[in-house]
Order: C-alpha cells, then structure tokens, then sequence
C-alpha cells in the first residue's frame, strides 16, 4: 500500500504521465536534454526554492523528474503532465489555480506558491521500472 511500481518503459523523451501515490497524483516526467539545459542554466540565485536539477534527480537518471503533482500553494493539481496543456512561462507545469508557473525542474518561479513540487522518494528497481514511496 505504500508504495507503487511504474513501468516508464513507454514514456517518450519530452512527454510525462501521472499516476495516484497515497492519493495523491504524481507526475513522472522524461525530460529532453534541452529541457535539462534549461533547468541547469538558472542560477540559483534566481529560485524561490533554490534547488538543483541534480538534487531533484538521480545521477544517472537525470531526465527522469518525479514529482507529486500538488501545487505548494493551495493543493490544486497543475497542469503540463499531458499533451497539450499548458506548461507556463518556464516550461514545465502550470497551476491554473492562481497562477504558478514551474520550470522543467517543477521549481517554482513566477506566482505564489512558496516551494518547489516535492520530490517524493524513489528508486528505480530496473532501467524500466521505478518504485515510489
Ligand atoms: Fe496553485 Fe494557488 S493552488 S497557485
């Protein structure tokens, strides 16, 4: 119950699903190389929530962001995991809630949420499949 297993096998470079953790959606995202750049182009200084790619990642797997997909503001859920929505300023996810905007590292850049999207804990059991919580 606490924990889940997904097979990522199938999503492409660029694109991103969500699926339920403990009730809560979370955003598993494969990031293209130039996405990455962009995150890891940033100076920290200019973060509300000064994080690196690499802190949100693991070595290795930098292009595989996993997030819960709860906005750190007010708890809606923002949009950017499925194709065709509208991914920000920055982007990566956007809260049409009272506008937020995160970048392709879901840190927060424009708008009042106060925090990056959580990173939860993770491992990736096989090249395939990553296990969450
Ligand atoms: Fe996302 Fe307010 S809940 S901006």
């Amino acid at each position: 119950l606490a924990s889940i297993e997904v097979d990522v096998s199938a999503i492409q470079s660029g694109q991103a699903i969500k699926t339920i953790w403990r009730k809560q959606p979370v955003f598993i995202r494969n990031l293209t190389p130039a996405e990455q750049q962009a995150a890891n182009a940033v100076p920290l200084s200019e973060l509300r929530d000064p994080q690196t790619l690499a802190e949100r990642t693991e070595e290795g797997r930098r292009n595989w962001l996993i997030t819960l997909g709860v906005c750190t503001h007010l708890g809606c859920v923002p949009l950017g995991a499925a194709e065709g929505e509208n991914k920000g300023e920055y982007g990566g996810y956007f809260c049409p809630c009272h506008g937020s905007h995160y970048d392709t590292a879901a840190r927060i850049r424009k708008g009042p949420a106060p925090l990056n999207l959580e990173v939860p804990e993770y491992t990736f059991t096989s090249d395939t499949i990553v296990q969450i919580g």
